[in-house]
């Protein structure tokens, strides 16, 4: 999947012994369960038959989380646009006052649904989100065994203030897996719920993530050294590697703004699990080529302490079926020229002078997104390792809620 920066394939200089090893000291982590993609049947059954009671008595089902509990299913859905008569949205990601209002009023009237995530049970945003719109199910509701049955607790099975109302309430409950943290969640029922609810092929997101995972481990069995074979370890290995020549900034770059929130969600896992203990690479992202006409030219010719990584879609399919002949031919043309668009920015970056690492995947379908998720915890938690951060932790984000309860206090 990755190939090498400045034009000429550098993947096969490197050497991936560290990365193979970090690879292997993951399987032994407390907070590694994502790497087996572990969601049973049982589990996913759970999740179709709750989705279909959404879907059969809800116009919104509304979405409340913030960071890995959010950031995840809504890129899928942002990318994926799927059709379902619910629709989802999205509250407790701020303490917006805007958004909200914005939200209460989309469902005033209508017939709505929660699914309330959050692992610890106590993060403020969603809290406070979450008392605001249980407020307007009991309005609308009236009747306690009416509104608990609308509301979807996703938490821990066992701990947190969140876990112990879903008790005390009856809401339907699902879990957050006590060794997978929140920005490596997306494939537990945190993401499949609302996936499932929005119309997404919860099933094949897995099976791309389990072929992801079944390959790179095949190939890890057998002792591949093949860069092409070990693609994430590749990636995380070339991306430190370009870190330790002054490269702090990577950017990632997709020529799709459906993709915007995939970035979102990329930035936070990179961002999150490596920027600590003073070091980490800044995780930043462009659409283009909306953004070559702004941060475009930065790209080109500013600081050279930037390494960007293009996600190439091979083929993309005209997805509406309504359209004329013409419009099909046109959106065609469109398709090639932001083919070429891609080709000219890559080399005009190369030569500016920036590393450029390139990461394809075949379309914009479940599968192949689910593919990339894996690709990504993975490169992801080795590439921490790389640089001797613990990939599972978060402790900065501590600093702000302190300080906010102490003004708060
Ligand atoms: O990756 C993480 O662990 C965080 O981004 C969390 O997902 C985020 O802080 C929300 O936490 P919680 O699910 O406990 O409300």
């Amino acid at each position: 999947m990755a190939t090498g920066p400045d034009g000429q394939d550098d993947t096969q200089s490197i050497d991936l012994k560290l990365a193979k090893a970090a690879a292997e000291e993951l399987r032994n982590e407390p907070m590694a369960g994502w790497l087996t993609v572990p969601v049973d049947r049982a589990e996913i059954a759970k999740i179709k038959e709750a989705a279909a009671a959404i879907n059969e008595n809800s116009e919104y089902l509304v979405c409340i989380g913030i960071g890995g509990s959010y950031l995840g299913h809504k890129a899928i859905i942002d990318a994926l646009m799927p059709k379902s008569q619910t629709k989802i949205l999205y509250a407790g990601n701020s303490l917006s006052s805007y958004s909200l209002q914005k939200v209460l009023e989309e469902i005033e009237g209508k017939d709505f649904s929660i699914n309330v995530i959050s692992k610890s049970g106590t993060t403020l945003e969603p809290s406070l989100a979450f008392n605001i719109l249980k407020q307007k199910l009991k309005e609308r509701y009236k009747y306690e065994d009416r509104v608990s049955s609308r509301i979807y607790a996703t938490t821990d099975a066992r701990f947190g203030a969140l876990h112990e109302e879903a008790v005390d309430n009856h809401y339907h409950t699902f879990v957050v897996p006590d060794n997978i943290g929140g920005r490596y969640s997306v494939l537990t029922a945190v993401g499949l719920l609302p996936l499932a609810v929005a119309g997404v092929n919860i099933e094949a997101i897995l099976d791309g993530a389990r072929k992801e995972k079944i390959e790179i481990h095949e190939n890890l069995a057998k002792s591949s050294n093949a860069p092409a074979e070990l693609a994430p370890l590749t990636y995380a290995t070339l991306r430190q590697k370009y870190h330790g020549m002054y490269h702090d900034v990577e950017v990632l770059a997709t020529f799709e703004p459906e993709l915007q929130t995939f970035e979102e969600w990329w930035k936070q896992l990179f961002g999150e699990s490596e920027g600590k203990g003073g070091k980490g690479i800044f995780p930043a992202s462009v659409v283009y080529t909306t953004d070559l006409h702004s941060l475009g030219q930065y790209l080109q010719q500013g600081r050279r302490n930037i390494m960007e990584t293009f996600l190439k879609i091979e083929s993309l399919y005209t997805r509406t079926s309504n359209l004329s002949t013409q419009e099909k031919a046109e959106l065609s043309q469109l398709r090639d020229y932001n083919a070429v668009a891609y080709q000219a920015t890559v080399a005009a970056h190369r030569s500016g002078g920036i590393p450029v690492f390139e990461i394809s995947i075949p379309d914009i379908s479940a599968e192949s997104l689910g593919r990339l998720i894996y690709f990504y915890e993975l490169a992801c938690a080795v590439s921490a390792k790389l640089q001797g951060a613990n990939p599972f932790d978060q402790p900065g984000v501590e600093a702000y809620k302190q300080n906010m309860k102490n003004m708060l206090q």
